[in-house]
């Protein structure tokens, strides 16, 4: 008997190797583990066995069960992988990957939501620009130092005779006069969002980022109205507990002019290799300078207006529970960085 149960094995074996279909499989599988199969029948023979070899054959069928049980649920893998038609609806499914808006997208958004609120529209003006737009007819003088400040890109085309050369518009500053020629009388509300470009890259600056720059200009706008606007914008869009401050400042464009500065949420104001000192800037603002307003083709005894610029990487850096110690992280592709945004 015991040769009897090795040679079915042995069989078994030499058989299922060859099988390449599940259905062979299923009726080899009844043929020898069935109800009625062959190795059902061997047991029943067990009681035919006389004495101590009872046990040990027991024991050698069960492992034989095993054995083949086995070999056969290994052939189905190997004959379920090799046939791609084959639909397993048990077979838990790949979830494909949900990708979410860049940060800065975002923020641009955002800063747009808070603004439309109060009236504002929304611009794109020109990155690639001419001169004129952004330093000439922002009271900027073809050899004037400050220039220096902005530390532009020159794009490789021939001057033009009034607008000068092409650049990377190096602030957002540059829609304004643009915009004002569009509009032609005032009133205008508007928030100009757009990239501009400055040969500069450390923890705080990248050679693109983006600016959005707040422009009104209207009858009787005053100083109290810039205040206003930036007060709103701090709580609505940095919410109560961030801090601004001004400070005087000097541009070609704003007169008065200033620098705001909010409290650093990196370090909460004791200082750190972002802000240095607990205040980041954030641009700067003032009351637009007459002869920008004349550039414009408005008449600055009639009307007034204020404008600000602030980048809006590190605006939304800022804003309440972000804290990113290196704003070129935000660029780096490094998509275990920008999926926590
Ligand atoms: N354009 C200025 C800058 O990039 C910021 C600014 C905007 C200042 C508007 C005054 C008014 O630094």
């Amino acid at each position: 008997m015991k040769e009897e149960i090795i040679n079915l094995k042995n069989q078994a074996l030499a058989q299922i190797t060859e099988i390449d279909n599940l259905e062979d499989l299923k009726d080899l599988q009844i043929t020898y583990l069935g109800r009625n199969g062959r190795l059902s029948k061997l047991i029943k023979k067990i009681k035919e066995v006389k004495g101590g070899d009872k046990k040990e054959i027991g024991i050698q069928i069960n492992q034989t069960k095993k054995t083949l049980l086995e070999l056969i649920a290994s052939q189905k893998q190997k004959i379920k992988s090799k046939s791609n038609t084959e639909f397993d609806e048990t077979v838990p499914g790949i979830l494909p990957p949900v990708g979410n808006l860049h940060l800065v997208t975002k923020a641009i958004e955002e800063i747009a939501k808070t603004f439309k609120a109060i009236g504002f529209s929304q611009a794109r003006y020109n990155e690639v620009e001419w001169d004129y737009f952004g330093f000439e007819s922002l009271n900027f003088t073809k050899d004037h130092p400050a220039r220096d400040d902005w530390e532009t890109f020159f794009v490789d085309v021939p001057e033009d005779k009034k607008l000068g050369p092409m650049i990377l518009t190096p602030h957002t500053s540059s829609g304004q006069v643009r915009e004002m020629k569009r509009v032609g009388t005032p009133p205008i509300r508007m928030v100009n969002i757009a990239k501009c470009y400055r040969r500069q890259a450390d923890v705080s600056h990248v050679p693109m980022f983006h600016q959005f720059e707040g422009l009104v200009v209207d009858k009787n706008i005053s100083i109290v109205n810039l205040k206003g606007t930036l007060d709103y914008f701090a709580q609505n869009f940095f919410g109560e507990s961030r801090k601004t401050r001004l400070r005087p400042y000097h541009f070609p464009f704003t007169e008065p002019s200033f620098e705001v500065d909010i409290s650093c949420d990196v370090c909460e104001g004791s200082g750190c290799k972002l802000c240095k000192g607990g205040w980041l800037e954030l641009g700067g603002a003032g009351m637009v300078h007459p002869n920008v307003l004349r550039n414009g083709g408005i008449d600055p005894k009639i009307y007034s207006g204020f404008a600000f610029g602030w980048g809006v990487e590190r605006t939304y850096m800022m804003k309440e529970g972000l804290k990113i110690p290196d704003i070129r992280l935000l660029y780096s592709s490094n998509l275990q960085i920008l999926k926590q945004f």
